[in-house]
């Protein structure tokens, strides 16, 4: 097979929903699908947090009827769907002593029932008959965390390594019509990291990152970009680590 190279607008027509695009990663997500060429919508259930110019739907990605009302709406706009990113996540920084079980199902309902909600829902969309470099994509956003784990994070640990298990199952369901993979960033400078107790000591000098810093919204955003695009197309079941070194499997 010829090297088919792909530059100009790779993702030129091509129609994605990112969950949580509204802000932090997944803003910058839509704007590097949207700078290839793409319709990319953000999902967010706080749309008025989105940058100006960029397209939302209101989504609770915890909610069925929400998220299938969503892809209803965008399907009525543009009449095909070519991949999603479930990135919508929410962060939970407790001692286990102190995290109640409605805490903790949060957490996971919006982070790993939330990346199964959207899947489930995509699927009615999507055409499973498309050449290699067009098949729809699922990306998912878990965390290192996901492998690592950390003191006062469990149900944030819990529900990412939940992603990337969920990831590997539909990536094998769903071969070889849809690709299916995981982004595993490292500490990522959004409002989400700033929450952290820690983010001014360690976090935010890149203490234990080979790189030396916390990655851009927009360095998750390109391998997201690669995920979703033609370059990736004998890829299913990965976890592309994004993480400045931080962490090495
Ligand atoms: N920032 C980091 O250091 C880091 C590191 C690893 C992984 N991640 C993951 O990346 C993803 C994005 O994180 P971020 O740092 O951009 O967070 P953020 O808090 O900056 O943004 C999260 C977005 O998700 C939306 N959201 C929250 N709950 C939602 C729901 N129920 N339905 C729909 N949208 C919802 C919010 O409105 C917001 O727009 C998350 O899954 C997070 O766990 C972040």
């Amino acid at each position: 097979m010829p090297n088919q190279l792909t530059d100009g607008l790779p993702l030129a027509g091509k129609v994605f929903a990112v969950t949580g695009g509204a802000r932090g990663i997944g803003a910058a997500i839509v704007a590097t699908l949207n700078a290839r060429g793409a319709n990319a919508v953000a999902f967010d259930i706080d749309p008025s947090a989105a940058p100006a110019g960029s397209e939302s739907i209101t989504c609770d990605v915890t909610d069925e009827a929400s998220v299938k009302g969503a892809f209803e709406s965008l399907n009525a706009k543009y009449g095909r769907l070519d991949g999603i990113v479930s990135n919508a996540g929410i962060m939970l920084e407790k001692p286990v002593a102190d995290t109640t079980l409605e805490d903790f199902d949060r957490v996971i309902a919006v982070n790993l029932r939330g990346v199964f909600l959207m899947a489930k829902s995509a699927l009615p969309y999507f055409r499973t008959d498309m050449p290699d470099a067009d098949k729809p994509r699922i990306v998912n956003v878990a965390s290192e965390l996901g492998h690592l784990g950390r003191p006062e994070y469990s149900a944030y640990c819990a529900s990412k390594g939940g992603v990337i298990a969920l990831t590997r199952a539909l990536a094998r369901e769903f071969a070889p019509g849809i690709l299916v993979n995981t982004l595993a960033p490292g500490p990522t400078d959004t409002d989400m990291l700033r929450a952290e107790k820690n983010y001014d000591s360690w976090v935010k000098d890149g203490e234990g990152i080979p790189l030396g810093r916390v990655a851009t919204a927009e360095e998750v955003a390109l391998a997201a970009a690669f995920l979703c695009g033609p370059d990736s197309r004998f890829m299913t079941g990965t976890i592309v680590d994004v993480n400045g070194g931080a962490a090495m499997y």
